[in-house]
């Protein structure tokens, strides 16, 4: 191996970053009280009950899993990171879980009556395949839901870090291309995809998750420590960018939420349904 740093592809960086045990943990413990506020939402989407197989893709530390264990489902979840499989594993011993990429499923066809995808869609490189593969191993009539984090344009902790980012980030500190943290919240982008890869009966509705901190720069807390791509972007910046980048952050809460010292962070999300046809 030679010294020198090739640039990372985006799959390379989310593979690695979910890798990573701290990341993974931090993610699990402190980021996902918002998301897992949205798996009431996904189990009943899917209609996840007893005489119910559900492969919940993306599974992470097992969340949705474990929502969809507690409805009766029999539950097999799949992920990348070893990390994120260990602590699904403890939180759900009754489901399976495999190690698997999410774009190349090792199912066979019509394998499930349903499929969760808590918050992955934004972290794959081909979304449009992870939606096919989906379909691939759904019985005809099976259901899909899957979430992603609201956009900017509506009052949003992820709004809030990204702007700060936009306004103080180092200017050479940037993403590798791929899919934006939102496209798959806005149904211009997903249902005609969605669409393409036989599903039918779309819906969206909107998840009005939340954190509850005491620290007003919690939020860029969160994003540095428990994302793929906010860690890829905060991570690296110089300390006096960071530093801003935080301050705007702190800035944004007091501003929309007030003087404390508890504050309600939204950081709501967008989830969607349809039907294999
Ligand atoms: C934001 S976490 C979501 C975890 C959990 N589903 C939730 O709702 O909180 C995204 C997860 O997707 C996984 N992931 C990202 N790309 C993947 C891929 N191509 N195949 C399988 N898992 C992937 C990551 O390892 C991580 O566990």
């Amino acid at each position: 191996m030679s010294g020198t740093h090739e640039p990372d592809s985006f799959a390379a960086l989310e593979k690695r970053e979910w890798a990573k045990p701290d990341v993974a943990r931090s993610y699990a413990t402190v980021f996902a009280m918002a998301a897992d506020m949205v798996v009431p939402s996904l189990v009943a989407a899917v209609e996840a009950g007893p005489d119910r197989h559900v492969l919940d893709l993306c599974c992470g530390q097992g969340n949705v899993s474990a929502g969809l264990h507690g409805a009766g489902a029999r539950v097999t979840g799949l992920d990348f990171s070893p990390a994120m499989l260990q602590m699904a594993r403890a939180a759900v011993p009754e489901a399976q879980f495999v190690e698997g990429d999410a774009m190349s499923l090792c199912f066979e066809d019509q394998t499930f009556d349903a499929v969760t995808i808590g918050f992955g869609m934004p972290h794959v490189p081909d979304p449009p395949k992870v939606l096919a593969e989906a379909r691939r191993v759904l019985r005809p009539g099976g259901r899909l839901a899957f979430s992603v984090w609201c956009g900017p344009e509506v009052d949003s902790a992820l709004g809030y870090v990204f702007g700060a980012i936009e306004q103080h980030g180092a200017p050479h500190i940037a993403l590798p291309p791929g899919p934006g943290a939102n496209d798959y919240a806005d149904p211009a982008i997903a249902f005609p995809v969605l669409e393409e890869a036989g599903f039918a009966d779309l819906r969206q509705s909107t998840v009005a998750s939340n954190w509850q901190v005491n620290d007003p720069g919690a939020p860029y807390d969160f994003f540095l420590e428990g994302t793929a791509r906010g860690g890829a972007l905060l991570r690296p910046q110089p300390p006096s960018h960071a530093a801003a980048i935080r301050a705007a952050v702190v800035a944004k809460v007091l501003e929309r939420h007030g003087a404390g010292p508890d504050w309600i962070v939204p950081i709501p999300a967008v989830v969607t349904a349809a039907t294999a046809v």
